[in-house]
C-alpha cells in the first residue's frame, strides 16, 4: 500500500443510537468497503441525492456509516482487477455509491471493476465530474428518447428544473445535439443564463397553467423532467404525438396523476430514467459521447463553482432550498 497515507479525510453519514449525522472525518482503508480498485480520488461533485443524504432529508443511504458522494474521478493506485493498471484516469457515477457502498467525498476510494469506466479521451478528471451524474442523466434521458426516435424536426424538447445541475447540463447538451430546447425554471431572474445555454424559450414554472382535460393543445416533442407531481403531470397532457418524457426528477414531489390518454391517443411514451443501475455498455457508450459529439459546449460555465469536502455544506442547503444553479465540482485531491 506504498503511497497510501495510514490516515486520510472522508465525508461520513451515520445513523445510529447517536442520531443521523454527517461530517469530515480522519479514516483508513479499512474503513472502507472492499473493492478491486483503489483509487487516489480527484474530484466528485454534489446532486441533489447527495444533498438529500448530507441533509438527511431523504433516505438515500442503504447502510451506515459510509461516505457520500454519488460521483468519484481519480486515478488507480492499486488494482487486483486486469482490466485496471495503477495510472489509469478513471471515473464511476451512481452505481450504488453513497447508496450501498462508500462514495466519492474520500480521498482514496474502493471500487468495484464491474462499475468503472476508464475515462474517455476527450475528457479531464474535472470534466468528468462537471458531469458527473447530472451530466449522464441529461445523456441517458436523450439516449433513450432517440432510441425511440425522437429527433430535432419533430419540434421544441421542454427541460424542467432548468436552471439545476440536470437542466442545465440538458439544454446545453440538446441544443448541441441540434434540438430547439425551451426551459422551464422557478428563477426568472435567470432567463439570461437559461439563453446562453441554448435555450430559445424560458418560461417561469410559476405562471403556467396546463388545463385539466386529459387532452390539452400540444405544445411539445419532448420532455426532459427533474420535477415530477403537478408538473409531469400536466406534461403528460401537452406532449405532440410520439414523443417521449423522460422522467428524472423528485424536486417537486413524487406523485403523477394522469390518464392513460396521452399514451393511447397521442401514443406518448414515458420513460423511466434510473442513472444509477444503468446497464454498464450503455454506461460506457454515453460517456463516450458525453466525451465527444455530446460534449456540452457551456460545461465550464455550468460547473464554475468548485468546493473542498469540508465547505460543501453551503450548497447542500441551497440545493435543499431548490436554489442550485448549474453544477458544483468538489476538489478532493490534487487532479
Ligand atoms: N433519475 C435519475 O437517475 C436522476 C439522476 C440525477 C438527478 N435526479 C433527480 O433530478 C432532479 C434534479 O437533480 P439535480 O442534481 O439537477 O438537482 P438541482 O441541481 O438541485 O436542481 C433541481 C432544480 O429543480 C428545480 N426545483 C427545485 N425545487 C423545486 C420545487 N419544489 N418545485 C419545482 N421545481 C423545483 C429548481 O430549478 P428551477 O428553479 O430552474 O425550476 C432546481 O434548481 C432531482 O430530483 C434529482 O433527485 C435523478
Amino acid at each position: 500500500m506504498a503511497g497510501i497515507p495510514e490516515r486520510f479525510s472522508a465525508f461520513r453519514v451515520h445513523n445510529d443510537s447517536d442520531g443521523y449525522r454527517s461530517g469530515i472525518e480522519e479514516i483508513s482503508l479499512d474503513d472502507l468497503n472492499e473493492g478491486d480498485v483503489t483509487i487516489e480520488v480527484a474530484f466528485s461533485s454534489i446532486n441533489y441525492k447527495d444533498a438529500l443524504a448530507a441533509t438527511g432529508k431523504g433516505k438515500i443511504l442503504r447502510r451506515y456509516p459510509l461516505c457520500g458522494g454519488i460521483d468519484v474521478a481519480g486515478t488507480v493506485v492499486e488494482s487486483e482487477s486486469d482490466d485496471y493498471a495503477p495510472g489509469d484516469p478513471v471515473l464511476v457515477t451512481g452505481s450504488g455509491l453513497s447508496e450501498v457502498r462508500d462514495g466519492g467525498y474520500s480521498h482514496y476510494q474502493r471500487l468495484d471493476s464491474k462499475s468503472v469506466v476508464p475515462l474517455p479521451e476527450g475528457l479531464s478528471l474535472r470534466e468528468a465530474m462537471a458531469l458527473g451524474t447530472a451530466g449522464f442523466t441529461a445523456a441517458l434521458s436523450l439516449y433513450r428518447m432517440e432510441a425511440l426516435g425522437q429527433s430535432p424536426d419533430q419540434g421544441p424538447i421542454v427541460i424542467t428544473g432548468a436552471t439545476g445541475g440536470v437542466g442545465s447540463l440538458a439544454i446545453n447538451i440538446l441544443t448541441r445535439a441540434g434540438y430547439d430546447v425551451h426551459a422551464i425554471t422557478g428563477k426568472v431572474s435567470e432567463f439570461d443564463y437559461l439563453e446562453g445555454l441554448g435555450a430559445t424559450q424560458c418560461l417561469s414554472r410559476h405562471d403556467l397553467y396546463w388545463g385539466q382535460k386529459p387532452l390539452e393543445t400540444a405544445r411539445w416533442a419532448g420532455c426532459i423532467d427533474n420535477v415530477g407531481d403537478e408538473m409531469l403531470s400536466g406534461l403528460t397532457r401537452v406532449i405532440k404525438p410520439f414523443g417521449n418524457i423522460a422522467s428524472c426528477g423528485l424536486a417537486g414531489g413524487i406523485s403523477l396523476q394522469t390518464t392513460v390518454m396521452p399514451f393511447i391517443i397521442r401514443g406518448v411514451s414515458l420513460i423511466g430514467i434510473s442513472s444509477s443501475n444503468c446497464p454498464y455498455p450503455v454506461r460506457k457508450e454515453i460517456w463516450q459521447r458525453l466525451a465527444d459529439d455530446w460534449k456540452p459546449p457551456k460545461l465550464e460555465e455550468i460547473a464554475n463553482k468548485e468546493v473542498r469536502l469540508e465547505d460543501m455544506g453551503d450548497t447542500f442547503d441551497t440545493m435543499m432550498r431548490g436554489g442550485a444553479l448549474g453544477r458544483t465540482v468538489v476538489k478532493v485531491g490534487n487532479g
